[in-house]
């Protein structure tokens, strides 16, 4: 039910009025009307906890905040695979945004992990955009089951922080779909985020805020995205143009300046009204919605303690265990070591935009009280990347006088975050010497990770186990400690490959571009798709990750029928059922992440070996045997074709694969897939008298054009037969572009025949 009468509301306002409802009155509010009684909206970031500023209007900080709960972030969140567990993380987000007032969470950011270069890449899922949009359908539907809005960012092609307020991202249409948009696309469909945040950054020359292509014609017309479209703070370029193109809110205050702007267009002509009023008319829906809200949970207080323990539990689920020979779980009557400043102080979150003034921080070594008599030695600084000799000689003795050295490593805030791009992906050199002396002085080594992206291990081979935690939140320490003790069995795999070098990287000569440009001459290769393609050996696979319990995957069934079986053959727009039995034939309960793969055969659309199309997590006691069940429709195979600006099965032969990652493939079975869509043929300028014979409707026009020649050519004597000379020449002239057959046929064709040829092809089409 309506709390504002919109319709008459629109009647009412006056045309400055209008305009100045399309830009914010500050950093945080949309504008009030007083006159009109229309109260306003605050949004606040996100995207991992609340970042609520005061509430004076004049005031922009980034690090006085209120205090809030800081869940791992997005990089960390990807690595659960499990859309029921980032549901609950952005019903807590929901549930407090309630209490603070708060009507939209700026968040979450789906941008692709292009390079691990990007700083922000702490902020973003995955590099595979299936995983990004289904985290971020499920994080949406979370918080907005709550009655408040999200903000999905950074829409698009965002996905570096040098200029990345100017930057054009250069890239083509099949690229652009089906890498970069395919999370948002999902995202919308699947979760109708009240807001979209359009990113800084240009797309092949043209402004996100002002891209009709990617604001009106993509995200509204074919996705059917019905909420608002905001800026992100400071992306505003042309005002007029943007209304135009389907930008409603300009974020933050301009201060009158550009509202100005609308007016005069409007009072000029250049700017009709009606696109004005649907603008206005978003805008009043969300403050509308907002209303509601409030009404609906006012005086609503979350409990911080529980929202502290879902943080936990969370960061417990994420976390992924690299390597283990046996070294954990930890025993209790051990002599332990906890080396490094992280085990006191954990890297929980990156800086920035989503910095969240954190309710409270476990740290590991005082979280493991409870289970072990642990030393402690700080081994390094955070604050520079100089080896310190005391802190070095110290962490090496404790280590010597331990059973086993649990050290705490990984990325200092100087090495990653929002407003800058990474150099390299290694470590601190600090850190990087700190494992290896101890490797030295101490066999059994730990190694716990806090970094928001990919980094290089030199010392891999060295130590007996390696826990990457991201960077985990306000309850990082307690979820450490709880793995590492075995209370929590390590569940998460990667949502990113980890690469051996940053030379190897698939954007490497191309990140990040010149003053003007970025061009995206990867392609659709990037992460593992680039990877396998080019069959490189990488530190860790997409999609990896180990446990304290082993799995055996079997009985693979496809729509119900055993995989052993021959034929299976199915129309690209069926939907087809694939299932595979998971055991835990381990001691301890543990969580699989079971992954769905489609192998490509059809190599001539230059695709990638592989790409996911779903997965699963499944819990299971030992002994203990689940049956997990996939569906899969058109997307599964599809790819995006630019002829038809659509997506497209080309028919012929697909593998479904069941893997325990995207290098580790437990069930496979090939499946043909027969195509319901023809693409017309066109006789452009490049197409040979081989495109004709493969894809025309209508081959006989070409036929008697080059049957036409043999005749002129065919000799008394010959021993070939006239069919037998056309087939010589249809060979022979393959590759021949059609309009170029006249330079090889002289005496025999004229110009007419080759143009008469062309049309009655392309006539046969439509
Ligand atoms: C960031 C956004 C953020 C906004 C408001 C921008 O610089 O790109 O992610 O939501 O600031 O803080």
């Amino acid at each position: 039910m309506e709390k504002i009468n919109i319709d008459k509301l629109i009647s009412e306002m006056t045309l400055e009025e209008k305009a100045s409802l399309c830009s914010a009155a500050d950093a945080w509010h949309t504008k009030r009307i007083d006159r009109l009684n229309l109260p306003s909206a605050m949004v606040s970031d996100g995207p991992h906890g609340l970042r609520k500023e005061d509430d004076s209007p004049a005031h922009f900080g980034l690090l006085d905040s209120i205090e809030a709960i800081c869940f791992p972030t997005a990089s960390a969140l990807a690595c659960s695979f499990d859309r029921e567990l980032i549901e609950n993380v952005g019903n807590a987000l929901g549930k407090e945004c309630q209490s603070e007032d708060i009507s939209v969470l700026l968040g979450p950011g789906i941008n692709m992990k292009r390079s691990p270069l990007c700083g922000r890449n702490f902020k973003y899922f995955s590099e595979d955009p299936y995983l990004a949009g289904e985290m971020g359908a499920a994080f949406v539907n979370g918080v907005q089951k709550n009655d408040i809005g999200t903000s999905l960012k950074h829409f698009a092609a965002n996905n570096q922080e040098w200029r990345r307020m100017s930057i054009s991202a250069e890239i083509d249409e099949r690229t652009l779909n089906e890498i970069y948009l395919t999370a948002f696309e999902k995202v919308v469909k699947q979760a109708q985020p009240w807001t979209i945040m359009c990113s800084y950054n240009q797309i092949n020359g043209e402004y996100s805020c002002e891209n009709k292509m990617l604001l009106t014609d993509t995200l509204r017309d074919k996705w059917g995205f019905k909420g608002l479209v905001m800026t992100d703070w400071g992306a505003m370029n042309d005002r007029v143009k943007a209304l135009k193109a389907g930008l409603d809110l300009e974020m933050p205050s301009s201060h009158g300046e550009t509202d100005k702007l609308i007016v005069k267009a409007v009072n000029n002509g250049s700017l009709d009204m009606e696109t004005l009023d649907t603008a206005v008319r978003r805008i009043l829906t969300l403050v509308d919605k907002s209303l509601i809200s409030k009404d609906k949970h006012s005086g609503f207080k979350y409990d911080m303690e529980w929202h502290h323990e879902i943080a936990k539990e969370t960061a417990e689920n994420c976390a992924v265990l690299l390597k283990n020979n046996g070294a954990l779980p930890l025993s209790k009557n051990q002599k332990i070591a906890f080396i490094g400043e992280f085990a006191d102080k954990p890297r929980i979150q990156g800086g920035g935009s989503s910095h969240i003034n954190c309710h409270k921080i476990d740290s590991a070594l005082n979280s493991a009280k409870q289970f072990a008599d642990v030393t402690y030695a700080k081994g390094y600084n955070t604050d520079n990347d100089i080896t310190d000799e005391a802190l070095l000689n110290e962490a090496v003795n404790a280590a010597k006088n331990a059973d086993i050295a649990v050290i705490f490593a990984g990325l200092p805030d100087a090495f990653e975050n929002e407003g800058f791009d990474r150099k390299h992906i290694d470590m601190p050199k600090c850190q990087n010497e700190l494992i290896e002396e101890i490797c030295k002085v101490q066999k059994n080594v730990v190694v716990v990770l806090h970094n928001g992206s990919s980094i290089t291990m030199p010392w891999l081979d060295k130590v007996n186990a390696v826990l990457e935690m991201y960077l985990a939140g306000e309850a990082s320490g307690a979820a450490a400690v709880n793995l590492l003790f075995g209370v929590a069995n390590p569940s998460g795999k990667l949502a990113e490959s980890f690469p051996l070098r940053i030379e190897d990287t698939p954007a490497y000569l191309n990140f990040p571009g010149n003053r003007d440009k970025v061009n995206y001459n990867e392609g659709i290769f990037i992460g593992y798709r680039y990877y396998d393609k080019k069959k490189m050996d990488i530190l860790f696979p997409f999609g990896y990750g180990l446990s304290y319990t082993k799995f055996r995957y079997d009985n693979m069934k496809i729509n119900g029928k055993s995989a052993s079986e021959n034929d299976f053959s199915f129309k690209d727009n069926d939907n087809v059922t694939v299932s595979v039995d998971i055991t835990n034939i381990g001691e301890v309960e543990g969580a699989e992440i079971v992954q769905l793969y489609i192998e490509n055969h059809i190599d001539e659309d230059n695709r990638p070996v592989k790409e996911l199309r779903n997965f699963a997590k499944v819990k299971l006691a030992p002994g203990e045997t689940k049956t997990v069940t996939f569906t899969l429709g058109f997307r599964a195979w599809a790819y995006y074709n630019e002829t038809i600006h659509d997506w497209y099965v080309p028919s012929g032969d697909y593998k479904i694969l069941i893997g325990a990652s995207s290098r580790d493939i437990k069930e496979a079975k090939k499946v043909s897939v027969l195509s319901t869509v023809t693409i017309p043929f066109v006789v452009n300028k490049a197409a040979t008298c081989e495109d004709v014979e493969r894809f025309a409707k209508n081959k006989a026009p070409l036929d008697d054009m080059l049957m036409k020649c043999v005749k002129a050519r065919h000799k008394e004597d010959s021993e070939k037969t006239l069919e037998e000379e056309l087939k010589d020449l249809k060979c022979g002239f393959g590759g021949v572009p059609i309009h170029s057959t006249l330079s090889f046929t002289p005496d025999e064709l004229k110009y007419e025949d080759i143009q008469q040829t062309i049309k009655a092809i392309n006539e046969s089409e439509k």
